[in-house]
């Protein structure tokens, strides 16, 4: 079979790794991948949003599948401009993907089929929220509806902050389109977790929870980033807690999704806090997580493959839990020092032929130039290591990232220390 896959980071360079390990694929295409991804796959430089030349791509190469690792694709509908053409694709339509395109739309389906998340409010006037929040109890949470690039979150401690927050999204636009209307929620305490089920439109398969890092900083200080780390499993997930999340959340949300005549098909990332009521939805997302795909596939004990062609066809017989390899995989993000915010790029890498066979150097933000692979991005590499315990993966993990250096490389020195402390209890 003949695989493609759309994107360019870690989270593609892992699924693309994964899909190498079944013996039913026998080529990857990856548009536009990345330097990692090129020795595995057959790259082309095409535009993401132009799904016309990708089409002709698949029809050219005769590929059997395609794979979609980001939102934006999903979003703008590339899914239903396949189905058209009768080609299969992995992923959900335009109209399933607004779970994440639209903030509104998400809570509004949460609150009609009573799935938990936070209390909110929607506003797409300036001065409405304004009123509002003058009088509300601090901290809570100020959203821009739309696609905000992971950043469109401002947890607002006081009553300036959510003032400021707002003004920033509806009067300065600071995220265009997507602030055209704003939710306002409460702030929810507990744990996070990511989880994931893949549907075929009428079933679904949950893969192993996960947990990320989103802050730049050891004890989750300073600014959000994509993730600077994950791990696999999610301690404070156990079985009865995963009961539960099926039962009010995942299975809820499907059913909903199919009831509102947008069946949902693809991968479902749902954003979890785990609060003393209960778990409760964060927020969904319509693809798989970066970073805790490279945490989880190296998990999962089944065909990636066979389950994404599955999902695209229509082929599933049953809801379940995926069977995952009796170990703990963590996921160390090497990043360029400075981001979020401004950053260099182009030094060169060094040390990644010193790394043991069985790890997983993924590449995110990289670049080749003749025969020296440089730093070029945000995110530059991540570094996979599975253990028996969680506590071994990351040591693992850190004396392997030790072996790689560039200028400027910057890592959390605490991934996996929540999990670890909870395994100590
Ligand atoms: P989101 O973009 O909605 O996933 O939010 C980004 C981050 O903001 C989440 O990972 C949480 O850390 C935080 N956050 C979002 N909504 C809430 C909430 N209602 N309560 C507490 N924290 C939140
Ligand atoms: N790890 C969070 C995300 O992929 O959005």
């Amino acid at each position: 079979m003949k695989i493609l896959v759309l994107g360019s980071g870690g989270r593609e360079h892992s699924i693309i790794l994964k899909l190498s390990q079944s013996d039913k694929v026998d080529k990857i295409y990856a548009i536009p991948g990345n330097t990692g991804i090129s020795s595995l796959a057959e790259t082309k430089n095409i535009s993401l949003t132009d799904h016309k030349s990708i089409i002709e791509f698949v029809k050219e190469n005769i590929i059997d599948l395609t794979i979609v690792g980001p939102e934006n694709p999903l979003t703008n509908g590339i899914v239903n401009d396949f189905n058209n053409e009768n080609l299969l694709i992995f992923g959900p339509s335009k109209e399933a993907a607004e779970l994440e395109a639209s903030k509104a739309f998400s809570k509004g389906l949460m609150n009609r089929y009573g799935i938990p998340t936070a209390d909110y409010k929607t506003f797409n006037d300036y001065d409405e929220a304004k009123d509002y929040l003058t009088g509300q109890k601090h901290p809570l949470v100020v959203k821009a509806s739309g696609l905000a690039a992971g950043k469109g979150a401002i947890v607002c401690h006081r009553l300036e902050d959510s003032l400021k927050a707002i003004k920033e999204i509806m009067i300065d636009r600071c995220f265009k389109d997507a602030g055209n209307e704003v939710v306002i929620e409460e702030f929810m305490t507990g744990e996070e977790a990511s989880i994931f089920a893949i549907s075929d439109g009428n079933y679904y398969k949950i893969l192993a929870p996960a947990q990320d890092h989103k802050a730049v900083f050891d004890g989750d200080k300073g600014p959000n980033t994509g993730g600077m780390g994950s791990y696999s499993p999610a301690p404070m997930i156990n079985s009865d807690m995963l009961s539960e999340i099926e039962r009010k959340i995942i299975e809820p949300t499907f059913a909903a999704m199919k009831n509102e005549g947008r069946t949902y098909k693809g991968v479902l990332f749902v954003g979890l806090m785990i609060t003393e009521e209960g778990p409760k939805v964060i927020e969904y997302n319509c693809r798989f997580g970066d970073p805790e795909t490279q945490a989880i596939l190296p998990l999962l004990d089944a065909d990636l493959f066979e389950l994404t062609m599955e999902s695209a066809k229509g082929k599933f017989t049953k809801n379940e839990i995926l069977p995952m390899k009796d170990l703990h995989s963590l996921c160390l993000v090497l990043t360029s020092g400075g981001y979020p915010n401004k950053y260099f790029t182009g030094y060169e890498i060094t040390g990644l032929d010193k790394v043991d066979a069985e790890t997983q150097i993924i590449h995110a933000g990289t670049k080749k130039v003749e025969d020296r692979i440089l730093s070029n991005g945000g995110r530059v590499l991540n570094v996979v290591c599975l253990a028996k315990s969680l506590k071994d993966a990351k040591d693992k993990a850190y004396s392997e990232a030790d072996k790689i250096n560039f200028k400027d490389k910057y890592c959390r020195s605490d991934i996996g220390n929540k999990g670890i402390k909870y395994y100590e209890k």
